[in-house]
């Protein structure tokens, strides 16, 4: 039977700035799901990309005195570029669109035409606010004190001759659905209050006065507006509309879009209103996460350096940095969430240094010590292992609920709940105690294998946070690709009763805060 897919997109960054990290965030939770689903059995297209038109990199290009296009091929293929973020980050795409692919490019054409053949998309003049930097237009009610509400900088009158989407035409039908795939729900409370119910305008989708865009086919002059550019870049990638794929059937309608929560309005208006206009089913779910905030005060000088997370893996280790945004934030229920150093090396120091990795280098290093590497295959059990076990066992199905919610902060910290148990357990049956005394090795073998297994089980449960630590764990504790898989971390006692075992180095060391925040 061929498996069940899961599509999961995340927003495609514009290469105007070397990315921070909060815009890793976003990747790093889409890598988080993708690798999820994956080992959950489903067949995953992750797709990720650059948006790679407009004003905003036509600008940045010619302060370089380079071409766009050049400009934008160095931002993703250059020296520390986007595509050595996601690969120093571990981002295991399936797919990478670039909006200046020749088939992307052919296929937003098609889309452009399509529309306006059907009447949606139609030719005016454009009157309004505009926000140069953001490539926004706004209503007088949007500003914020006669300012753009997104960044807050001056906008201008402007006024051209342009093409519009008739967005508003599907008002009535966008208000009945966006409740089904907009989340977290406060969104749709706001796109309501903030677009829908006020009345919805049209969108431009042409402009005249830059360059940098797929042309308009039908009106040599204009070009398109970057986002109907944008985002049909979710369905191009898989072959809609041009030859490069053929995986559109397959994998729509997607299952989930990743967006922060100053896009969620393109992606649950203007993008549903597009897809009903082309007859194309639409998303499942558009998931609308907020913000990491930046308290530059604190970072003082670093501050540069602590945003930038080829700087912070490189100081940190990338699963430190990858657990540590799964796990400290909650930011796809709505909410923002402060970004620090301090709040980083507190979380490595806590959970991965004290808890998990304490965890398993005490007890391979006993494993070791009393047994030379190698369990003895006699182990004698009491009652004591029965609530260690069942923990452990039981961790799976709270884990999955947590998961399958892309609530990655309460699936991690279950893990660590159970991490920290294990650590009891070692005070509770006294190993050191055992070791002593020969007639007790079996007892000891028990305890020892019942930690091992405990950590097996938090581990793999692991891998969709901290791919690379998790592997060499298992490699430490001597465990077989069978038992690193999901279905594996529903029952105990996987590991051989004599498993060898063998140190390795230590993960995740202990930091000193204040050492690390004079650097
Ligand atoms: N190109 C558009 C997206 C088009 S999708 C069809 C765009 N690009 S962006 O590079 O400006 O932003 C990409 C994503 O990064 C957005 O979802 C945005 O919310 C996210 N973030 C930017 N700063 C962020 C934080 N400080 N915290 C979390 N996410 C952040 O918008």
């Amino acid at each position: 039977m061929a498996k069940e897919t899961f599509y999961i997109t995340t927003p495609i960054y514009y290469p105007s700035n070397k990315l921070h990290v909060g815009n890793a965030y976003c990747t790093v939770i889409a890598d988080a799901m993708a690798r999820y689903k994956r080992m959950r059995g489903y067949d995953v297209m992750f797709l990720t990309g650059t948006d790679e038109h407009g004003v905003k990199i036509e600008q940045c290009a010619q302060a370089q005195g380079v071409s766009p296009k050049d400009f934008v091929d160095n931002m993703i293929s250059g020296e520390g570029g986007i595509l050595d973020l996601w690969k120093i980050l571990n981002i295991s795409y399936d797919r990478f669109i670039r909006t200046t692919d020749d088939y992307h490019i052919e296929s937003a054409q098609k889309i452009f035409k399509t529309l306006y053949e059907k009447g949606d998309i139609y030719k005016g003049v454009y009157k309004g606010s505009y926000c140069a930097p953001c490539e926004s237009f706004w209503t007088s009610s949007q500003l914020v004190e006669g300012k753009c509400p997104d960044c807050s900088r001056d906008v201008s009158e402007a006024e051209e001759e342009a093409y519009f989407f008739k967005q508003s035409k599907y008002a009535e039908q966008i208000m009945k659905l966006i409740p089904d795939y907009l989340e977290p729900k406060s969104r749709v409370n706001e796109m309501m209050n903030n677009f829908l119910l006020p009345g919805l305008d049209d969108v431009c989708v042409s402009r005249t006065s830059f360059k940098w865009g797929i042309p308009v086919e039908l009106d040599p002059g204009h070009v398109m507006y970057v986002w109907i550019d944008a985002l049909s870049n979710y369905i191009t990638a898989l072959g809609y509309g041009n030859g490069k794929y053929n995986d559109f059937g397959k994998y729509w309608p997607c299952d989930v879009h990743l967006v922060g929560k100053e896009i969620v309005r393109f992606h649950s208006i203007m993008w549903p209103a597009m897809l009903i206009a082309l007859d194309v089913p639409l998303p499942k779910k558009v998931l609308g996460t907020g913000w990491l905030l930046f308290d530059g005060e604190k970072m003082g000088k670093s501050k540069g350096n602590s945003a930038d997370p080829i700087a912070l893996s490189e100081r940190y280790g990338v699963d430190a940095l990858r657990f540590f945004l799964l796990r400290e934030y909650n930011l796809t229920f709505g909410s923002d969430g402060p970004f620090s150093v301090e709040l980083l090396i507190s979380r490595i120091n806590q959970d991965l240094a004290n808890d998990l990795g304490n965890l398993v280098s005490r007890t391979v290093s006993m494993v070791e010590k009393y047994f030379g590497g190698t369990l003895p295959s006699e182990h004698v059990a009491q009652p004591l292992d029965n609530e260690l076990i069942a923990v452990a066992e039981n961790l799976h199905k709270v884990y999955a609920e947590h998961m399958d919610n892309f609530d990655f902060q309460n699936a991690f910290s279950e893990v660590l709940k159970v991490t920290s148990r294990a650590n009891k357990y070692i005070d509770e049956t006294t190993p050191w105690v055992l070791g002593k005394d020969e007639s007790e090795f079996p007892r000891l073998a028990a305890v020892l294998y019942n930690l091992l297994e405990a950590i097996r089980i938090c581990t793999v449960l692991l891998i969709p946070a901290m791919p690379d630590s998790c592997e060499k764990i298992l490699g430490f504790i001597g465990a077989a690709e069978e038992m690193k898989t999901f279905d594996s971390t529903i029952s105990f006692g996987h590991l051989s009763k004599n498993v060898t075992v063998s140190k390795g180095e230590i993960l995740f060391p202990r930091l000193d805060i204040k050492k690390e925040l004079e650097i």
